[in-house]
Protein backbone atom coordinates (compact mmCIF):
# COMPACT_ATOMS: atom_id res chain seq x y z
CA UNK A 1 0.00 0.00 0.00
CA UNK A 2 1.11 3.27 -1.04
CA UNK A 3 2.50 5.68 1.90
CA UNK A 4 2.07 8.46 -0.17
CA UNK A 5 -1.46 10.08 0.33
CA UNK A 6 -3.12 11.99 -2.58
CA UNK A 7 -3.35 15.39 -2.79
CA UNK A 8 -6.57 17.32 -1.79
CA UNK A 9 -7.43 19.63 -4.71
CA UNK A 10 -6.97 23.03 -4.61
CA UNK A 11 -8.00 24.55 -7.96
CA UNK A 12 -8.80 27.79 -8.00
CA UNK A 13 -12.43 29.57 -8.24
CA UNK A 14 -13.29 31.75 -11.34
CA UNK A 15 -15.09 35.03 -12.08
CA UNK A 16 -16.54 35.12 -15.70
CA UNK A 17 -18.61 38.21 -16.47
CA UNK A 18 -18.70 37.66 -20.04
CA UNK A 19 -22.51 37.72 -20.38
CA UNK A 20 -22.95 41.16 -18.52
CA UNK A 21 -20.72 41.90 -21.04
CA UNK A 22 -22.26 40.59 -24.09
CA UNK A 23 -25.74 42.43 -23.48
CA UNK A 24 -24.18 45.75 -24.23
CA UNK A 25 -25.29 47.64 -21.20
CA UNK A 26 -21.46 47.97 -19.89
CA UNK A 27 -18.72 46.72 -21.84
CA UNK A 28 -15.27 45.79 -21.69
CA UNK A 29 -14.32 49.28 -21.58
CA UNK A 30 -15.81 50.83 -19.00
CA UNK A 31 -14.44 47.47 -16.57
CA UNK A 32 -10.81 48.71 -17.48
CA UNK A 33 -11.77 51.91 -17.58
CA UNK A 34 -12.30 51.73 -14.01
CA UNK A 35 -9.27 49.57 -13.20
CA UNK A 36 -7.75 52.40 -12.08
CA UNK A 37 -10.59 53.11 -9.04
CA UNK A 38 -10.16 49.49 -8.29
CA UNK A 39 -6.58 48.99 -7.57
CA UNK A 40 -6.83 52.31 -5.40
CA UNK A 41 -10.14 50.38 -3.61
CA UNK A 42 -7.64 47.27 -2.81
CA UNK A 43 -4.67 49.78 -1.78
CA UNK A 44 -7.01 51.12 0.72
CA UNK A 45 -8.82 48.15 1.82
CA UNK A 46 -5.46 46.42 2.14
CA UNK A 47 -3.94 49.56 4.04
CA UNK A 48 -6.45 49.50 6.83
CA UNK A 49 -4.91 46.37 8.16
CA UNK A 50 -2.14 48.42 9.07
CA UNK A 51 -3.78 51.86 10.38
CA UNK A 52 -5.84 49.35 12.33
CA UNK A 53 -2.91 47.47 13.56
CA UNK A 54 -1.58 50.73 14.00
CA UNK A 55 -4.04 52.53 16.56
CA UNK A 56 -4.80 54.83 13.28
CA UNK A 57 -8.82 54.74 13.18
CA UNK A 58 -10.12 58.05 13.49
CA UNK A 59 -12.17 59.41 15.65
CA UNK A 60 -15.64 58.09 15.96
CA UNK A 61 -14.88 55.59 12.67
CA UNK A 62 -15.44 52.00 12.52
CA UNK A 63 -12.42 49.89 11.55
CA UNK A 64 -12.62 46.44 11.57
CA UNK A 65 -10.39 45.09 8.57
CA UNK A 66 -8.89 42.14 10.92
CA UNK A 67 -10.63 39.78 8.75
CA UNK A 68 -8.44 40.32 5.66
CA UNK A 69 -5.24 38.51 6.87
CA UNK A 70 -6.87 36.19 9.85
CA UNK A 71 -6.75 33.32 7.89
CA UNK A 72 -2.89 33.74 6.77
CA UNK A 73 -2.31 34.64 10.54
CA UNK A 74 -4.40 31.84 12.24
CA UNK A 75 -2.28 29.01 9.78
CA UNK A 76 1.09 31.23 10.15
CA UNK A 77 0.65 30.26 13.90
CA UNK A 78 -0.35 26.70 13.54
CA UNK A 79 2.40 25.76 12.05
CA UNK A 80 4.74 27.62 14.39
CA UNK A 81 3.40 27.62 17.82
CA UNK A 82 1.15 24.18 17.42
CA UNK A 83 -0.07 23.30 20.80
CA UNK A 84 0.22 27.26 21.90
CA UNK A 85 -2.31 28.52 18.85
CA UNK A 86 -5.57 29.49 18.73
CA UNK A 87 -6.20 26.84 15.55
CA UNK A 88 -5.41 24.13 17.80
CA UNK A 89 -7.43 25.18 21.02
CA UNK A 90 -10.43 25.13 18.44
CA UNK A 91 -9.26 21.76 17.70
CA UNK A 92 -9.32 20.58 20.60
CA UNK A 93 -12.26 21.99 21.97
CA UNK A 94 -13.89 20.40 19.39
CA UNK A 95 -12.87 17.07 19.89
CA UNK A 96 -13.75 17.25 23.50
CA UNK A 97 -17.22 17.94 22.73
CA UNK A 98 -17.40 15.92 19.89
CA UNK A 99 -17.10 12.98 22.49
CA UNK A 100 -18.94 13.97 24.72
CA UNK A 101 -22.26 14.83 23.13
CA UNK A 102 -24.82 13.60 20.22
CA UNK A 103 -26.36 17.36 19.64
CA UNK A 104 -24.71 20.99 19.77
CA UNK A 105 -26.57 24.27 19.77
CA UNK A 106 -25.30 27.13 18.25
CA UNK A 107 -26.85 30.28 19.92
CA UNK A 108 -26.20 33.07 18.22
CA UNK A 109 -27.79 35.75 15.20
CA UNK A 110 -26.70 37.45 12.17
CA UNK A 111 -23.23 37.25 12.05
CA UNK A 112 -22.80 35.26 14.97
CA UNK A 113 -24.83 32.15 13.47
CA UNK A 114 -25.32 33.14 9.46
CA UNK A 115 -21.47 31.75 8.65
CA UNK A 116 -22.07 28.30 10.56
CA UNK A 117 -25.39 27.39 8.77
CA UNK A 118 -23.36 28.58 5.95
CA UNK A 119 -20.35 26.05 6.33
CA UNK A 120 -22.29 23.36 7.68
CA UNK A 121 -25.26 22.93 4.69
CA UNK A 122 -22.11 23.31 2.15
CA UNK A 123 -19.70 21.06 3.83
CA UNK A 124 -21.69 18.38 5.60
CA UNK A 125 -23.61 15.45 4.93
CA UNK A 126 -26.92 17.26 3.14
CA UNK A 127 -29.29 15.28 5.61
CA UNK A 128 -26.47 15.17 8.95
CA UNK A 129 -29.22 15.36 11.06
CA UNK A 130 -30.88 12.71 10.47
CA UNK A 131 -27.94 10.25 10.39
CA UNK A 132 -27.78 7.79 13.45
CA UNK A 133 -23.95 8.93 14.89
CA UNK A 134 -22.18 5.65 13.07
CA UNK A 135 -23.09 7.46 9.63
CA UNK A 136 -22.33 11.03 10.99
CA UNK A 137 -19.00 9.82 11.68
CA UNK A 138 -19.37 9.96 15.83
CA UNK A 139 -19.95 13.53 15.06
CA UNK A 140 -22.74 15.69 17.07
CA UNK A 141 -26.29 17.03 15.19
CA UNK A 142 -25.93 20.77 14.98
CA UNK A 143 -28.71 22.83 15.86
CA UNK A 144 -29.52 26.26 16.17
CA UNK A 145 -31.61 28.98 18.26
CA UNK A 146 -31.22 32.50 19.85
CA UNK A 147 -31.99 33.78 15.94
CA UNK A 148 -35.48 35.06 16.67
CA UNK A 149 -38.30 35.59 19.80
CA UNK A 150 -39.81 32.52 18.26
CA UNK A 151 -41.81 31.06 21.07
CA UNK A 152 -42.84 27.46 18.86
CA UNK A 153 -39.20 27.05 17.21
CA UNK A 154 -37.06 27.08 20.87
CA UNK A 155 -40.09 25.14 22.09
CA UNK A 156 -39.67 23.06 19.30
CA UNK A 157 -35.67 22.45 19.88
CA UNK A 158 -36.26 22.21 23.62
CA UNK A 159 -39.01 19.48 23.13
CA UNK A 160 -35.77 17.14 21.65
CA UNK A 161 -33.10 17.86 24.48
CA UNK A 162 -35.71 17.70 27.09
CA UNK A 163 -39.65 16.46 26.25
CA UNK A 164 -41.56 17.43 28.42
CA UNK A 165 -39.84 19.04 30.07
CA UNK A 166 -37.87 16.53 31.56
CA UNK A 167 -34.16 16.50 31.03
CA UNK A 168 -32.94 12.90 28.88
CA UNK A 169 -30.60 10.09 29.95
CA UNK A 170 -27.34 10.62 30.08
CA UNK A 171 -26.54 8.25 27.09
CA UNK A 172 -23.92 9.56 25.20
CA UNK A 173 -26.85 9.76 22.35
CA UNK A 174 -28.90 11.96 24.41
CA UNK A 175 -26.45 14.66 26.00
CA UNK A 176 -26.03 17.54 24.05
CA UNK A 177 -23.58 21.39 24.92
CA UNK A 178 -24.78 24.96 23.76
CA UNK A 179 -22.02 27.16 21.98
CA UNK A 180 -23.37 30.63 22.74
CA UNK A 181 -22.28 33.47 19.87
CA UNK A 182 -22.03 37.12 20.48
CA UNK A 183 -19.35 39.80 20.20
CA UNK A 184 -21.29 42.39 22.12
CA UNK A 185 -22.48 39.80 24.49
CA UNK A 186 -25.37 41.78 25.12
CA UNK A 187 -28.04 40.89 21.90
CA UNK A 188 -31.74 40.27 22.93
CA UNK A 189 -32.36 37.43 20.88
CA UNK A 190 -29.48 35.40 21.83
CA UNK A 191 -29.40 36.60 25.37
CA UNK A 192 -32.79 35.21 26.11
CA UNK A 193 -32.13 31.92 24.51
CA UNK A 194 -28.96 31.71 26.59
CA UNK A 195 -31.20 31.40 29.56
CA UNK A 196 -33.91 28.83 28.26
CA UNK A 197 -31.24 26.54 27.15
CA UNK A 198 -28.91 27.61 30.35
CA UNK A 199 -31.98 26.32 32.35
CA UNK A 200 -32.41 23.23 30.05
CA UNK A 201 -28.66 22.38 30.57
CA UNK A 202 -28.70 22.27 33.75
CA UNK A 203 -31.44 20.48 34.69
CA UNK A 204 -29.90 17.89 32.28
CA UNK A 205 -26.83 16.97 34.21
CA UNK A 206 -28.69 16.69 37.17
CA UNK A 207 -27.71 20.23 38.55
CA UNK A 208 -23.52 19.35 37.97
CA UNK A 209 -22.22 22.50 37.80
CA UNK A 210 -18.46 21.23 36.72
CA UNK A 211 -20.30 19.17 33.94
CA UNK A 212 -22.48 22.31 33.20
CA UNK A 213 -19.46 24.46 32.55
CA UNK A 214 -18.22 22.07 30.28
CA UNK A 215 -21.17 21.47 28.52
CA UNK A 216 -21.61 25.41 27.89
CA UNK A 217 -18.51 27.02 25.08
CA UNK A 218 -18.94 30.54 24.98
CA UNK A 219 -17.57 33.12 21.72
CA UNK A 220 -17.74 36.39 22.75
CA UNK A 221 -15.67 39.56 22.94
CA UNK A 222 -12.76 40.06 25.42
CA UNK A 223 -15.37 41.77 27.90
CA UNK A 224 -19.60 42.03 28.38
CA UNK A 225 -22.25 40.37 29.57
CA UNK A 226 -21.27 36.86 28.24
CA UNK A 227 -18.59 37.32 29.02
CA UNK A 228 -19.03 38.16 32.64
CA UNK A 229 -21.77 34.73 32.43
CA UNK A 230 -19.36 32.51 31.23
CA UNK A 231 -16.80 33.53 34.03
CA UNK A 232 -19.38 33.02 37.09
CA UNK A 233 -20.81 29.42 35.44
CA UNK A 234 -16.75 28.54 35.50
CA UNK A 235 -16.74 27.32 31.42
CA UNK A 236 -13.45 26.25 31.27
CA UNK A 237 -12.72 26.66 27.27
CA UNK A 238 -14.39 30.52 25.91
CA UNK A 239 -13.56 31.58 22.50
CA UNK A 240 -12.53 35.37 21.81
CA UNK A 241 -13.95 36.90 19.07
CA UNK A 242 -10.87 39.42 18.73
CA UNK A 243 -11.28 43.18 18.59
CA UNK A 244 -11.17 44.37 14.63
CA UNK A 245 -13.14 41.63 13.61
CA UNK A 246 -16.50 42.31 12.87
CA UNK A 247 -19.61 39.81 13.65
CA UNK A 248 -20.57 38.92 9.89
CA UNK A 249 -16.92 39.09 8.71
CA UNK A 250 -15.83 36.69 11.78
CA UNK A 251 -16.96 33.22 9.98
CA UNK A 252 -12.84 32.21 10.36
CA UNK A 253 -12.89 33.24 13.92
CA UNK A 254 -13.70 30.57 16.36
CA UNK A 255 -17.28 31.20 15.46
CA UNK A 256 -17.60 29.78 12.60
CA UNK A 257 -14.61 27.35 13.05
CA UNK A 258 -15.61 25.70 16.51
CA UNK A 259 -18.72 24.58 15.11
CA UNK A 260 -17.68 23.69 12.04
CA UNK A 261 -14.94 21.85 13.19
CA UNK A 262 -16.95 19.55 15.84
CA UNK A 263 -19.33 18.41 12.96
CA UNK A 264 -16.06 17.18 11.12
CA UNK A 265 -15.72 20.01 8.62
CA UNK A 266 -11.55 20.24 7.84
CA UNK A 267 -11.17 23.87 8.87
CA UNK A 268 -7.78 24.19 8.12
CA UNK A 269 -8.34 23.47 4.68
CA UNK A 270 -10.93 26.18 4.98
CA UNK A 271 -8.32 28.69 6.22
CA UNK A 272 -6.16 27.37 3.66
CA UNK A 273 -8.63 28.43 0.41
CA UNK A 274 -9.20 31.51 2.52
CA UNK A 275 -5.81 31.99 2.41
CA UNK A 276 -5.08 31.24 -1.48
CA UNK A 277 -8.15 33.70 -2.58
CA UNK A 278 -6.04 36.19 -0.34
CA UNK A 279 -3.17 35.87 -2.23
CA UNK A 280 -4.63 35.89 -5.71
CA UNK A 281 -6.71 39.32 -4.28
CA UNK A 282 -3.39 41.21 -3.25
CA UNK A 283 -1.10 39.95 -6.15
CA UNK A 284 -3.09 39.35 -9.55
CA UNK A 285 -3.34 42.29 -11.90
CA UNK A 286 -7.08 43.83 -11.67
CA UNK A 287 -8.04 42.99 -14.85
CA UNK A 288 -7.24 38.86 -13.94
CA UNK A 289 -8.60 39.81 -9.91
CA UNK A 290 -11.93 38.09 -9.08
CA UNK A 291 -12.81 39.91 -6.24
CA UNK A 292 -11.68 43.02 -8.05
CA UNK A 293 -13.93 42.35 -11.31
CA UNK A 294 -16.29 41.10 -9.17
CA UNK A 295 -17.19 44.68 -7.83
CA UNK A 296 -16.46 46.25 -11.43
CA UNK A 297 -19.31 44.09 -12.78
CA UNK A 298 -21.57 44.98 -9.88
CA UNK A 299 -20.80 48.58 -9.18
CA UNK A 300 -20.94 49.25 -13.06
CA UNK A 301 -24.58 47.19 -13.02
CA UNK A 302 -25.68 49.42 -10.91
CA UNK A 303 -24.65 53.08 -12.11
CA UNK A 304 -25.42 52.09 -16.10
CA UNK A 305 -27.72 49.25 -16.23
CA UNK A 306 -29.88 50.28 -13.49
CA UNK A 307 -28.67 47.19 -11.38
CA UNK A 308 -29.23 47.90 -8.21
CA UNK A 309 -31.03 44.28 -7.00
CA UNK A 310 -28.22 41.68 -7.06
CA UNK A 311 -29.19 38.10 -7.57
CA UNK A 312 -26.92 35.41 -6.08
CA UNK A 313 -28.76 32.61 -7.97
CA UNK A 314 -27.13 29.38 -6.13
CA UNK A 315 -27.34 25.85 -8.57
CA UNK A 316 -26.93 24.17 -5.55
CA UNK A 317 -29.29 23.27 -2.53
CA UNK A 318 -25.76 23.29 -0.54
CA UNK A 319 -25.02 27.07 -1.22
CA UNK A 320 -28.27 28.79 0.26
CA UNK A 321 -27.35 29.60 3.35
CA UNK A 322 -24.01 30.59 1.82
CA UNK A 323 -26.16 32.97 0.32
CA UNK A 324 -28.31 34.59 3.13
CA UNK A 325 -24.93 34.92 4.73
CA UNK A 326 -23.71 36.78 1.93
CA UNK A 327 -27.19 38.96 1.97
CA UNK A 328 -26.28 40.01 5.11
CA UNK A 329 -23.10 40.49 4.33
CA UNK A 330 -23.50 43.04 1.71
CA UNK A 331 -27.06 44.64 3.23
CA UNK A 332 -25.33 45.60 6.51
CA UNK A 333 -22.04 46.69 5.35
CA UNK A 334 -23.10 48.81 2.08
CA UNK A 335 -26.71 49.37 2.87
CA UNK A 336 -26.23 52.97 4.27
CA UNK A 337 -26.83 56.11 4.22
CA UNK A 338 -29.44 55.45 1.21
CA UNK A 339 -27.05 53.74 -1.29
CA UNK A 340 -26.19 50.13 -1.85
CA UNK A 341 -27.59 47.58 -3.97
CA UNK A 342 -30.38 45.28 -2.38
CA UNK A 343 -28.92 41.65 -2.23
CA UNK A 344 -31.18 38.21 -3.26
CA UNK A 345 -30.10 34.53 -2.63
CA UNK A 346 -32.23 32.27 -4.91
CA UNK A 347 -31.81 28.38 -5.66
CA UNK A 348 -31.96 27.46 -9.25
CA UNK A 349 -33.57 25.35 -10.70
CA UNK A 350 -36.49 25.70 -7.71
CA UNK A 351 -36.83 29.62 -7.33
CA UNK A 352 -37.02 29.70 -11.50
CA UNK A 353 -40.37 28.40 -10.73
CA UNK A 354 -40.70 31.02 -8.13
CA UNK A 355 -39.02 33.82 -9.45
CA UNK A 356 -37.91 33.43 -13.15
CA UNK A 357 -40.88 35.06 -14.54
CA UNK A 358 -40.07 38.17 -13.07
CA UNK A 359 -35.98 37.74 -13.87
CA UNK A 360 -37.14 36.96 -17.34
CA UNK A 361 -39.36 39.54 -18.29
CA UNK A 362 -39.60 41.87 -14.86
CA UNK A 363 -38.24 45.51 -14.02
CA UNK A 364 -34.52 45.79 -15.74
CA UNK A 365 -33.07 46.16 -12.10
CA UNK A 366 -31.13 43.18 -11.85
CA UNK A 367 -27.93 41.89 -12.23
CA UNK A 368 -27.86 37.73 -11.93
CA UNK A 369 -24.37 36.51 -10.53
CA UNK A 370 -24.58 32.48 -10.91
CA UNK A 371 -22.93 30.01 -8.32
CA UNK A 372 -22.50 27.52 -10.44
CA UNK A 373 -20.69 24.01 -9.19
CA UNK A 374 -18.70 22.05 -11.97
CA UNK A 375 -18.20 18.41 -9.96
CA UNK A 376 -20.97 17.00 -7.61
CA UNK A 377 -18.99 15.59 -4.43
CA UNK A 378 -21.39 12.11 -4.90
CA UNK A 379 -21.54 9.58 -7.48
CA UNK A 380 -23.46 10.75 -10.70
CA UNK A 381 -27.30 9.52 -11.04
CA UNK A 382 -28.47 8.73 -13.86
CA UNK A 383 -32.13 8.77 -14.89
CA UNK A 384 -33.79 4.45 -14.46
CA UNK A 385 -35.84 3.02 -16.65
CA UNK A 386 -39.32 2.73 -15.95
CA UNK A 387 -39.97 -0.37 -14.30
CA UNK A 388 -42.42 -3.11 -15.26
CA UNK A 389 -45.45 -0.82 -14.27
CA UNK A 390 -44.99 1.34 -16.94
CA UNK A 391 -44.67 2.17 -20.53
CA UNK A 392 -43.12 5.82 -20.83
CA UNK A 393 -46.44 7.24 -19.48
CA UNK A 394 -44.17 10.50 -18.13
CA UNK A 395 -42.18 10.67 -21.68
CA UNK A 396 -39.25 10.66 -20.25
CA UNK A 397 -37.16 7.10 -22.21
CA UNK A 398 -35.56 9.18 -24.36
CA UNK A 399 -33.46 10.69 -21.24
CA UNK A 400 -32.95 7.63 -19.74
CA UNK A 401 -28.97 7.22 -18.36
CA UNK A 402 -28.68 11.17 -18.53
CA UNK A 403 -26.72 11.85 -15.61
CA UNK A 404 -28.21 14.32 -13.03
CA UNK A 405 -25.37 16.91 -13.25
CA UNK A 406 -25.78 16.93 -17.05
CA UNK A 407 -29.35 17.83 -16.63
CA UNK A 408 -28.50 20.86 -14.51
CA UNK A 409 -25.93 21.64 -17.26
CA UNK A 410 -28.68 22.15 -19.67
CA UNK A 411 -30.95 24.28 -16.86
CA UNK A 412 -27.43 26.11 -16.46
CA UNK A 413 -26.65 26.91 -20.52
CA UNK A 414 -30.68 27.01 -21.17
CA UNK A 415 -31.46 29.86 -18.51
CA UNK A 416 -28.70 32.05 -19.16
CA UNK A 417 -29.57 31.73 -22.68
CA UNK A 418 -33.02 33.05 -22.31
CA UNK A 419 -31.63 35.83 -19.97
CA UNK A 420 -28.98 36.88 -23.00
CA UNK A 421 -31.98 36.58 -25.40
CA UNK A 422 -33.46 39.67 -23.41
CA UNK A 423 -30.42 41.52 -22.80
CA UNK A 424 -30.65 40.74 -18.89
CA UNK A 425 -27.29 40.97 -17.54
CA UNK A 426 -25.52 37.46 -15.82
CA UNK A 427 -21.64 36.76 -14.58
CA UNK A 428 -20.82 33.57 -12.95
CA UNK A 429 -18.67 32.50 -10.67
CA UNK A 430 -17.49 29.03 -11.56
CA UNK A 431 -16.52 26.82 -8.49
CA UNK A 432 -14.41 23.55 -9.32
CA UNK A 433 -16.90 21.64 -6.38
CA UNK A 434 -17.84 22.25 -3.40
CA UNK A 435 -15.61 21.47 -1.16
CA UNK A 436 -14.07 23.22 2.40
CA UNK A 437 -10.88 24.45 0.20
CA UNK A 438 -13.29 26.27 -2.59
CA UNK A 439 -15.87 27.19 0.21
CA UNK A 440 -13.05 28.81 1.92
CA UNK A 441 -12.11 30.96 -1.27
CA UNK A 442 -15.53 32.04 -2.05
CA UNK A 443 -16.41 33.26 1.38
CA UNK A 444 -13.09 35.60 1.75
CA UNK A 445 -14.11 36.09 -2.01
CA UNK A 446 -17.32 37.78 -1.28
CA UNK A 447 -15.78 39.24 2.17
CA UNK A 448 -12.99 41.10 0.09
CA UNK A 449 -15.37 42.27 -2.26
CA UNK A 450 -17.87 44.09 -0.33
CA UNK A 451 -15.08 45.72 1.86
CA UNK A 452 -13.75 46.83 -1.52
CA UNK A 453 -16.70 48.20 -3.04
CA UNK A 454 -16.94 50.15 0.08
CA UNK A 455 -14.28 51.77 -0.44
CA UNK A 456 -15.03 52.29 -3.95
CA UNK A 457 -18.23 53.93 -3.54
CA UNK A 458 -17.03 55.94 -0.23
CA UNK A 459 -19.20 53.49 1.75
CA UNK A 460 -17.84 52.50 5.43
CA UNK A 461 -18.01 49.17 4.85
CA UNK A 462 -17.73 48.16 8.84
CA UNK A 463 -20.22 49.27 11.51
CA UNK A 464 -24.03 48.46 11.09
CA UNK A 465 -25.54 51.60 13.50
CA UNK A 466 -28.58 51.67 11.99
CA UNK A 467 -29.52 48.21 13.64
CA UNK A 468 -29.25 50.11 16.97
CA UNK A 469 -32.65 51.82 16.12
CA UNK A 470 -34.97 48.71 16.74
CA UNK A 471 -33.19 47.81 19.45
CA UNK A 472 -33.46 50.96 21.05
CA UNK A 473 -37.05 50.93 20.58
CA UNK A 474 -38.13 47.46 21.28
CA UNK A 475 -36.26 47.92 24.71
CA UNK A 476 -38.04 51.06 25.29
CA UNK A 477 -41.57 48.94 25.34
CA UNK A 478 -39.68 46.24 27.01
CA UNK A 479 -38.90 48.31 30.17
CA UNK A 480 -40.51 51.26 30.12
CA UNK A 481 -39.01 54.08 32.05
O1 LIG B 1 -22.41 41.88 11.46
C1 LIG B 1 -22.72 42.14 12.60
O2 LIG B 1 -21.94 42.69 13.37
C2 LIG B 1 -24.09 41.77 13.12
O3 LIG B 1 -24.83 41.05 12.19
C3 LIG B 1 -23.93 40.94 14.40
O4 LIG B 1 -23.24 39.76 14.10
C4 LIG B 1 -25.29 40.62 15.02
O5 LIG B 1 -26.00 41.79 15.25
C5 LIG B 1 -25.09 39.89 16.35
O6 LIG B 1 -24.35 40.66 17.24
P1 LIG B 1 -23.65 40.02 18.48
O7 LIG B 1 -22.63 39.05 17.99
O8 LIG B 1 -23.01 41.17 19.20
O9 LIG B 1 -24.68 39.34 19.30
Amino acid sequence: MSVVRPQPATDPIHYDPSAALATGGISRADLDGLAVRLDAARAETLADVDRWRSGGTRPGEVLDPGFIDLPDRLLADYQTSRTTSELFAILQTARRIRDAVDRVIVLGIGGSYMGTRALFEACCHPFHNELPRGERGGRPRLSFEGFNMDNDSAQGLLDLVAPAGAPRSDDLLDRWAMLVVSKSGGTLETAIATRLFLQALSASVGGDTAQFAQRVVPITGKSGRLADLAQAIGCPDVFDIPDGVGGRFSVFTAVGLLPASIVGIDVVRLLEGAAAMNRRFREAPVAENPVLQYVGVGHLAEAKMGGTIRVLSAWSNRLESLGLWYDQLLSESLGKDEKGATPLTVVTTRDLHSRGQQHQDGRRDKLITNLIVGEPRRDRLALPKLGSYGHDQDKLDALVGTAWPDMLTAAIGGTNEAYAQARRPTADILLPRIDEHVVGQLLQMLMLATVVEGRLVGTNPYGQPGVEAYKKFMMARLRPS
